[in-house]
């Protein structure tokens, strides 16, 4: 059992909170979905009431153990604050002697925010000396960063060596929510998985024990038809899943349902000579770049009825406007379902919001990776850890 910040007390005490504010940014850097630090204010927000001393820290991009200038924290410092409407205080680093006095110097309420944990090379490599460091700024650990909680970093894993570690409020209620779906899923369960990811046919292998049916999009699609013998053109697919692909259509029963015709074009970005095509009609020079009118009536017929929906991964290249119809459509009609309908991902959560759907959604959940590890059973190895050092 994890314990969470409900249970301790934090007044006057220095806390120190690894959220993940690892946002998507434009060519300026301008923050470009909010989601990520929305989620977390009501952690911060539990915090001043109790009186602490907030320190949050994060990565941001994969700047691997360099200091790159674009991804540096100051506008996400700025945007935390305006959402708080409080200054938060970004500091140039996550560790050293003038980041510790910073904090000694901090008063009650306060919060700053440190520098971006992967300009050092020692927070992915999960190094102990790193973890200490960093466990030395504060005399309490949080985690509040479910969707880094798949990756066995720093100060995600080894600080919980080092201080008494808890659940911040959103990782505690991505867990339960996500929980009591996996647990005991009301039927029918439809599960939609697209995306491009390899990591996602162990996330099918684990769905295939209790979904009854499995929907199929993006580039897993092609790899799927293309196991199954179909010519899929140029269009992209993961080669080292073929053979797991295979054997998880042989032992289905039915349960993955695949695309019947695809939107095809001669490149995506261009978009040229594109139509729609059946799966026996796909010639060498086409690109898959969506689902074609019958497959999304199909995949509208095999949600019908369903009361428990888990969707993570968009189905086509909706990025493309040309391509964005197939995810759109199955996002309006998962809007006007009833049935528990569960979101990770990016890219399908940001297709909910780009229709205005939040509100009809029954959870969007931030993590993209780490969603998709839990669903396939999996045991995230920051929560782990925490369970770890609550015994
Ligand atoms: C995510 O966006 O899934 C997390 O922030 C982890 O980021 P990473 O894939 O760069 O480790």
């Amino acid at each position: 059992m994890i314990q969470t910040i409900k249970n301790i007390d934090v007044k006057n005490k220095k806390v120190l909170v690894r959220v993940d504010f690892n946002v998507p940014m434009d060519d300026d850097g301008d923050i470009t979905e909010d989601e990520r630090i929305v989620a977390v204010i009501p952690t911060i927000n539990f915090l001043l009431e109790k009186d602490a001393k907030i320190i949050l820290m994060s990565h941001l991009g994969r700047p691997e153990g360099q200091v790159v200038e674009k991804l540096r924290m100051g506008k996400i410092a700025k945007k935390l604050g305006e959402l708080l409407d409080k200054e938060v205080i970004k500091l140039d680093d996550c560790i050293g002697q003038k980041v510790k006095e910073k904090i000694n110097k901090m008063k009650t309420k306060e919060i700053i925010l440190l520098e971006n944990l992967r300009f050092h090379a020692e927070e992915e490599n999960n190094d102990e000396k790193f973890a200490k460091e960093l466990a030395s700024l504060a005399e309490v650990y949080v985690n509040d960063a479910f969707s880094n909680s798949h990756r066995n970093h720093a100060s995600m894993t080894g600080i919980t060596k080092f201080l008494p570690s808890y659940a911040g409020l959103l990782l505690e209620k991505e867990i339960r929510v996500l929980s009591s779906v996996m647990k005991n899923p009301e039927k029918p369960f439809v599960a939609i998985i697209g995306g491009a990811k390899p990591d996602k046919i162990e996330v099918i292998r684990n769905l295939l024990m209790f979904a009854d049916k499995i929907i199929i999009g993006g580039v897993l699609a092609n790899t799927f038809l293309k196991a199954m013998g179909a010519n899929i053109g140029k269009s992209k697919f993961d080669p080292e899943s073929l053979n797991d692909a295979k054997s998880l259509l042989s032992q289905s029963g039915g349960k993955i349902i695949l695309p019947v015709d695809l939107f095809v074009a001669k490149s995506i970005e261009k978009g040229e000579n594109s139509r729609v095509v059946k799966i026996n009609k796909i010639t060498d020079e086409c690109m898959i770049g969506d689902i074609g009118p019958d497959t999304i009536a199909l995949y509208k017929k095999t949600l019908m009825g369903a009361k428990t929906v888990v969707w993570s991964g968009p189905i086509g290249a909706f990025e493309f406007e040309k391509f964005s119809e197939g995810t759109n459509e199955i996002a309006l009609f998962l809007s006007g379902l009833k049935a528990k309908v569960i979101i990770g991902g990016g890219d399908s959560a940001v297709a909910i919001k780009q229709l205005g759907l939040e509100s009809e959604i029954t959870y969007i959940s931030t993590g993209g990776g780490a969603f998709l590890q839990f669903l396939s059973g999996k045991k995230l190895p920051a929560i782990n850890a925490l369970e770890e050092s609550a015994s």
